[in-house]
């Protein structure tokens, strides 16, 4: 699979980038005849397209074949506020997916490096392989947001846990905004294992992050590429200043 350079995609709002968002994935199944996998985000990014999901626009969604995975976790019981799956779950999941095509990060393992290292036996169980193949993707569509930090999933500025190559999963003890609590993330590798990788991006204040990601400082949101395509989506507010170099 070719990498395809990052493209960038701008929108009016966040309803507008909720409604493109629900159009890709939707086309990303609709591509893939045998069990989408679709890899979720945590954070506020994917809220509205939830709801998109949930309602009518779900109804076009062969739910019984599409694999719902998560790009991190935070390291709290799977009922706690603060844990990504548990929003999607309560957003959409839990009403439209089968059970087991659900796969949340296990955080009831005795730590984060154990919890990632049961998702990476799941993920690997997923694909049927042990080592990825960039030819034969992991996943049709990963979802990703970029914090404040510039970070994304939970790869942190500076975090051991960026330089991986053989992990698919790592532990994360510190995390470098809030919510303080230790993590679970995919690594670069296995996030770019994938047919296209979609940021959500919106909101004045990711504005001036995204310049600086977008404009090619090595910061994680900007390093996390897919070997497919990479899509930048973002509102207007989210936008980067033409006049900022960029
Ligand atoms: C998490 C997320 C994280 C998130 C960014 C952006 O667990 O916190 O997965 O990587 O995507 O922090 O979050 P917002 O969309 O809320 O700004």
């Amino acid at each position: 699979m070719a990498r395809a350079a990052r493209s960038i995609v701008t929108v009016a709002d966040p309803d507008e980038l909720a409604r493109a968002a629900a159009a890709r994935l939707m086309a990303r199944i609709a591509a893939q005849p045998g069990r989408p996998a679709i890899c979720l985000t945590g954070g506020s990014g994917p809220t509205r397209l939830f709801a998109l999901l949930a309602g009518k626009l779900g109804d076009a969604i062969p739910w019984d074949r599409v694999h719902w995975f998560i790009g991190d976790e935070r390291f709290v019981p799977a009922d706690d506020k603060l844990n990504n799956m548990a929003a999607a779950r309560r957003a959409v999941l839990d009403a439209r997916a089968p059970a087991a095509n659900i796969h949340p990060i296990p955080t009831d393992a005795a730590d984060p490096d154990a919890a990632a290292l049961r998702y990476q036996a799941e993920l690997q169980s997923f694909y049927g392989a042990d080592a990825l193949d960039e030819q034969r993707p992991l996943f049709d569509l990963v979802l990703m947001g970029m914090g404040p930090d510039g970070h994304t999933a939970s790869l942190f500025p500076g975090a051991p846990a960026l330089e991986e190559t053989q992990r698919w999963v790592v532990g994360v003890d510190h995390a470098n905004v809030a919510p303080l609590v230790p993590r679970v993330t995919l690594t670069l590798p296995t996030l770019a294992s994938c047919r296209e990788m979609l940021f959500l991006v919106a909101g004045a204040d990711k504005r001036a992050m995204a310049t600086r990601v977008l404009s090619g400082e090595p910061l994680p949101a900007g390093r996390a590429r897919s070997n497919g395509e990479t899509v930048w989506l973002l509102d207007r507010a989210a936008m980067p200043d033409p006049s900022d170099g960029h």
